[in-house]
Parts: structure tokens; sequence; C-alpha cells
């Protein structure tokens, strides 16, 4: 299966999202302008109730929304928490690329802050990702494709980064002019 027809595949397109509680969902999610999305988040110290609590919100708001992937600021919470769902929810704690392939690829990326837009975005291929569960045990892989780019996307947002930074001056401003036509965007993370 291919990087697109993965992405259109998943609970994106799904024939079940519930109005109301996407509309609840979207009404919780910081967009473009908010100066919360341009802070450097915190790392995480305390893997407690609070932790989880967080990460099952986010969760839960990552679906209804629908997205792929949320980051903490997003919802105006400014630690280093992600997450992510392309088989079963990921939460990452403090997360890190430890390294990353030469090579890299090319895809069109949305966002939940920056609605109806989708601009491509150039990032390695691979990378190497550590972080910590949230029991705070210490995490290490390997992730490629989609995976890989969703991790370095959220990981953009713990440091006050948007896709709109990470694209040619010419997308940017298709996106812009798509934001004020309300153009349906492609895979939101
Ligand atoms: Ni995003």
């Amino acid at each position: 299966m291919s990087e697109d027809e993965r992405a259109t595949t998943g609970r994106q397109h799904g024939g079940d999202i519930d109005p109301e509680r996407q509309l609840a969902a979207l009404r919780e999610i910081r967009t473009v302008g908010d100066p919360v999305l341009r802070e450097q988040a915190k790392p995480v110290v305390a893997f407690d109730r609070a932790l989880k609590d967080l990460s099952r919100r986010m969760i839960r708001i990552m679906h209804d929304a629908p997205g792929i992937g949320l980051a903490a600021p997003q919802i105006g919470v400014t630690r280093r928490v992600i997450v992510y769902d392309l088989e079963r929810p990921v939460t990452l704690v403090n997360p890190e690329i430890c390294s990353e392939s030469a090579e890299t690829e090319v895809m069109d990326e949305g966002c939940l802050s920056v609605p109806e837009a989708a601009v491509a975005v150039e990032r390695p291929a691979r990378i190497r990702v550590r972080a910590r569960d949230l029991r705070g045990h210490e995490l290490e892989y390997d992730a490629e494709d989609l995976e890989a780019r969703v991790i370095q996307h959220e990981l953009d947002h713990l440091n006050g980064i948007l896709i709109l930074e990470r694209t040619s001056r010419e997308e940017r401003a298709r996106a812009l002019r798509g934001l004020r036509r309300h153009e349906p965007a492609g895979t939101a993370f």
C-alpha cells in the first residue's frame, strides 16, 4: 500500500465521523494565529495521573477531529507530548529525533491547526526516535514513511513550528489562498 493510500484509508476518511463530536474536538484545537502554537513546549517531569489524562484527552480529540496525529500545544498545553494513530494510538513523551536519513521525501501535509490547507513538505524519509512512554520508560525505535512524517510534524509543534514554515513561499501563498476559499485539506496531523 502506498503512503497516500494509507493516509486516506485511515480514520481520516472513515464513514463513522460523528459531527457533534467532531465540532467539539475542533473547538478545542488552537489554530494559526494563536500564540501558544509558537511557544517552545516544556519537558514533562512527572509521569503521573495528569499525564495519562492528557494523553487520553489528546487521543480522543485526534480521533474525533479527525486527524492522524496531535501535539499538546495544539490544545493549549505547552508540554512535550505527542500522539499519533496509524494502526493504534501511540503517545510519546519528551520525544527526540536521534538520527535521520539523508534521503528525503516530499508529501502534502495538512494540519488541524492550519485548517483547510495542505502544503508540500520535504522531510527525512527515515528517523530514529527516542522518547518516554506514559510510565516514564525509555523507548527508542526506527520509523519510516508516514510514521516518520507524523512524528516529525508533531515534534515541530513542540518547537513552535507550523507546516507554513516548512514549505516553499509559493506553497505557503497557495495554502493561504486556500484558507480563504475553504478548500478541503488532505491528511491532517
Ligand atoms: Ni499539525
